[in-house]
This record gives C-alpha cells, structure tokens and sequence, in this order.
C-alpha cells in the first residue's frame, strides 16, 4: 500500500513537473499560452467526407520505414540507449515566453530543454543520454569543432496534426545521414532509433512549444561535434551530441499562393566536388556558401542554384534539392532530379517525392545529370514545365528565374492551374500534418 502511494505521488510530482510551465501561466492569471494562431482548429479533419483519403498503403510499398542496424566500427564502444535517460526539468525562473506563431524566424527561438549525451572513448563509448534545461556549451577553446570543423547536423520537424497528435516525418532516414556524416567525419555512430526516442521525449517535454498551426513547426537540430581539446588533425576520442528546438514558420503552407524564387547561377563557384562530401550534412559544406548567397542577394536574386563542372551540371539550388519537369524529347512529361554522385545531398524530402512521383505514374520519373545547355535548349523549345527545390524547411519552393551568364531564363512554373510541385507539396504536408495517415507521419506520443 504505501509503495502504491509512493508511487502515484512520484508520478503526480513528474506530471506537475512536466506541466509547470502551465501551472505557473495559470497563476498569473493568463490564459496557457501555447506557440498557437488557432488555426489548426480550422483545418480540414480527416474524417470529414470532402477530404481526398490516401488508398490504403500495402505494406509491401516502399514506403514503411527500412531502417537498417548499423554496423558501428568496434573501437566505438559502448552505445547509449533511451531507457539510461536522465530526466533534469527546467525551474519556473528558466522558462521562456514563447513566441507567437505569426512571428516566428528561423533559427531565433529556442525551447526550455536541450538533450545531451557525451562520449569519450577512455570512458569506454557513449555516456548516458541527459535532458536538462538550455544551456551554455562550456569547450576547452583547443576543441577540435573549432580549428577544423569536426561538425555535422541534421534538420528535422515535429507536426502537430490536426488530430493534435505530434509526428516527425521519416526520423530513421536523418539517423542514417547523420552516421553517415559522423563516419566521414571520424566522429563516433551510434544508434538511431535509441537517439529518435531520446528526441521524442525532448519534444514531449518541450511539446507546447510544438505551434498549434499548420502554418508552422518545431525544427530539431541533432547536432554532432569534436570536443577532444588537441590541435591535432586526427579523429576526435571526444564529442557531444546534442539537440535543440526552434519552433520555426512555414516559407508557405500548400495551396496559398506563392512566389517563385530567382536563382543566381554562376559557374565560378561550386557547392561539391566528386571524392568531397557534397552528400554529407557537415557544417563544413556550408559557411563557404555563405558569401556566395550574399552576392546572390546583392544582385537581387533570392538563392543560389549550384553547377558543376565545365558543363555546367546543375547540382542543388540553396540548401535544397532541385527538381525539373518537361517534356522530353520524345515528348513524353518526365520529372528529373540530378543523381546521388556525391556532389548531392541525398535529402529526405527528395527521396519522399520520387517514392511518391513513381507511385503516381503520372510521368516519367529520372534521376540523371542535367546540365545549363539542356535547360537552355528545352526552354527556348518550350518543353520546360515547373522547376522547383525541395527540403524540409520549405518542403517545396517553386522556381521562377535563374540568371545564367547574363541572361535571364524565365521558368514557367507559375503558369500553370495544377502544378506538379503544389501537389507534391500538399500531398507532403498532408502526411506531416496527419490528414493523410501514412507510414512516413511517426508520432511521437
Ligand atoms: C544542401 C542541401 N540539399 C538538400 C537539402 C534537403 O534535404 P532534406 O529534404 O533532408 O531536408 C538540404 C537540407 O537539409 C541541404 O542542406
């Protein structure tokens, strides 16, 4: 009996610990302010009868989750798992106001907690994983992160659905990349379901800060860095792997109207090389992108499209994937994507809309290298149809202009009633959003 009672006063003490940021807006006499417009509430429900209903999904499709075990090199050690998950709540004096939805910039706001897990090899491998209140990064100033980059990172989002369950789109796909980086990298793997379950605890915890609109998310940003504090160039025997949460906005919610973007194209300068790491997620590949988007900018275009090589193949465009559809020359509509030969991300979002494209057979489907000749050539020929980016910020960003050795091609991708690119970005935000139940949409609760 008094084991019972301890134990629902622990669980009651873990509830209102878990709840206080409520309690404490309730004491004040304010209405729970959660990152909210109401407008989820208006939303179309999946049960309503108007709302198109995705097929039931065999589950012999590509789309149920492959996560494949991942083979750690013997000298990583111990791995860390969910269930060793110490639990540090922030006190009512550290919790932040949360902004409103409508207000929302990328990267500008952060939520109550972080998660933690150390490694250091003479510990023997992966230390226990630690959500705590944000903090202060405290690094000897010889941290390997600081003199050669030892960093990647991934980018992922929590939905809140319009049944107000929370679901993160296609999680074990970020955990491949991510050991993928951390290999090229000389950093240490790890396992990616344990690390996703650590994340869903995070945004429990920090869940009402998951905004309560379509018109916006929660991004998580799983970060890995070297902390080993030796100036040499060798692999780390230290690191962190952290994550923190930004409640972000969306570039544009499917079905609004929206502008296209203008894209700088300029063969002097490339994102990838072949034998680089273009199809990795290191923080290495982007701070030389920087001033090349500021010249972009400068120019009045919006971002930068990537080319490669004295052919000038087109590789990326911004931080995003690029997607071309036209008629090909035996008149037939194909949708193209440039190949993943290492000069690509291989982006989750790109994967989502070749499994989806291919399941639609609408058209012909390619992954193959186009280059500014070809787009030239099909846009004086009139076959180009739409061209877009795609990625998890924006999930799809239509294309309207790119300046080509100084020339402005226009892109017909506004044109058109029922553009490729807008149901591909429905039919996405759709699964993200819970209107669609589907086997890439995990909750989290
Ligand atoms: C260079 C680059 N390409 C493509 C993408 C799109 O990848 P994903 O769809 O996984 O967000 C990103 C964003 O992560 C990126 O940084």
């Amino acid at each position: 009996m008094k084991c019972l009672q301890r134990l629902t006063t622990t669980h009651l003490l873990r509830r209102v610990l878990e709840n206080q940021h409520k309690f404490i807006q309730l004491l004040q006499q304010q209405q729970v302010r959660s990152c909210s417009t109401g407008r989820l509430q208006e939303a179309i429900k999946p049960e309503d009868e108007d709302y198109p209903q995705l097929k039931t999904i065999d589950p012999s499709t590509s789309y149920y989750p492959t996560s494949k075990p991942f083979k750690h090199a013997p000298e990583v050690g111990d791995q860390f798992t969910h269930s060793q998950l110490a639990v540090r709540l922030a006190a009512p004096h550290q919790l932040h106001p949360k902004p409103d939805a409508d207000d929302l910039v990328f990267g500008k706001h952060f939520t109550d907690h972080m998660l933690k897990i150390a490694y250091h090899r003479r510990l023997g491998g992966w230390q226990k994983p630690e959500i705590m209140p944000m903090e202060n990064l405290v690094l000897h100033p010889a941290a390997k992160v600081f003199h050669y980059a030892v960093e990647l990172f991934e980018g992922m989002k929590a939905y809140r659905g319009v049944d107000g369950r929370i679901r993160i789109f296609r999680p074990e796909m970020n955990m491949a990349r991510m050991n993928a980086s951390a290999q090229r990298s000389g950093l240490p793997t790890f396992e990616g379901d344990e690390f996703i379950k650590c994340m869903s605890r995070l945004v429990t915890i920090d869940q009402e800060w998951v905004p309560h609109t379509e018109a916006a998310s929660l991004y998580l940003r799983p970060t890995l860095i070297g902390i080993e504090p030796t100036l040499g160039v060798a692999s780390s025997d230290s690191a962190l792997l952290y994550t923190i949460l930004s409640p972000v906005g969306g570039y544009f919610t499917a079905g609004a109207t929206s502008m296209g973007v203008s894209l700088l194209a300029d063969p002097r300068y490339t994102r990838a090389w072949p034998g680089g790491v273009g199809d990795r997620k290191m923080g290495s590949n982007y701070a030389p992108t920087i001033q090349i988007q500021k010249e972009a900018t400068a120019q009045g275009l919006q971002q930068v499209l990537w080319l490669y090589g004295e052919d000038h193949q087109v590789t990326e465009v911004g931080t995003m994937n690029f997607f071309m559809l036209m008629v090909n020359e035996q008149g037939e509509r194909e949708l193209i994507t440039p190949p993943l030969n290492g000069l690509i991300l291989p982006g989750i979002t790109r994967d989502s809309i070749l499994h989806l494209a291919r399941d639609w057979k609408q058209f012909k489907v390619t992954e193959r290298t186009i280059t500014m000749f070809e787009v030239k050539k099909a846009l004086y020929e009139n076959r180009i149809l739409e061209m877009f980016g795609a990625g998890t910020a924006c999930v799809v960003s239509p294309i309207e202009r790119i300046y080509y050795m100084g020339e402005n091609l226009m892109i017909p991708t506004l044109d058109h009633d029922e553009p490729v690119w807008k149901q591909i970005c429905t039919t996405l935000t759709d699964i993200q959003y819970g209107k669609i139940k589907h086997p890439w949409g995990v909750t989290i609760d």
